[in-house]
């Protein structure tokens, strides 16, 4: 049943789909995401967030066309990007991350992995989650080091994300609202 409902579903998300977008088999879910391919250069570094335990600095970057249309505190517009690119951090020969002056992490170039998440008008119609669960029309997608798709599961992308409406679903939101300050 549940097979055979994704089947469906992909097959009319095939028609919408954009050309070129990852489509992912078997247990992974569905997303029209794709990744943007010079995000590292064409689109805007709005903050660097360490994660100590995980020995990575996340870089956030919001496409420069929907940054233009931001207006603080309403939601984002529609097509925007926001790309977290977790860079790996320097270390010490033991394995402890080394702190800058500042206290800060360190980031290498060595990306760890990447996660996407867009908005488009529509997407919350015609993803494969129920309205309760769904994240407005943003959708999401995760890709490996070298920018391949990472085919996984995405729920835990909703629902982890869900209960930050109040900043159109995401955390980082108000560093944005900041920029057009
Ligand atoms: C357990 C909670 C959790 C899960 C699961 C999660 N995120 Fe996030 N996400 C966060 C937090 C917290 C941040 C802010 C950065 C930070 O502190 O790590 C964030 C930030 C982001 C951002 C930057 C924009 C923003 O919302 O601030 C993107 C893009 C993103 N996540 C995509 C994803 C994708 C794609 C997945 C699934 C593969 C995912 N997230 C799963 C908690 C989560």
């Amino acid at each position: 049943m549940r097979r055979g409902g994704v089947a469906l579903a992909a097959a009319i998300m095939g028609i919408l789909a954009v050309p070129g977008h990852a489509q992912n088999a078997g247990d992974a879910t569905f997303t029209r995401v794709a990744l943007p391919a010079d995000f590292a250069k064409g689109f805007k570094l709005y903050d660097k967030v360490d994660k100590p335990d995980r020995k990575i600095v996340r870089y956030l970057y919001i496409n420069p066309q929907a940054l233009a249309a931001v207006k603080p505190g309403e939601p984002f517009p529609d097509g925007t990007i926001l790309v977290m690119a977790d860079h790996d951090v320097a270390l010490e020969a033991g394995g402890t991350p080394i702190k800058g002056a500042d206290g800060r992490l360190q980031p290498t170039q060595r990306l760890r992995a990447i996660a996407v998440m867009e908005k488009r008008a529509g997407w919350g119609e015609t993803n494969l989650f129920p309205t309760d669960k769904d994240n407005g029309d943003w959708e999401y997608a995760s890709f490996k080091a070298d920018g391949a798709p990472n085919p996984i599961k995405l729920d835990n992308c909703y629902a982890c994300h869900l209960p930050q409406k109040g900043l159109d679903f995401t955390f980082s939101g108000q560093k944005i609202y900041d920029l057009k300050k």
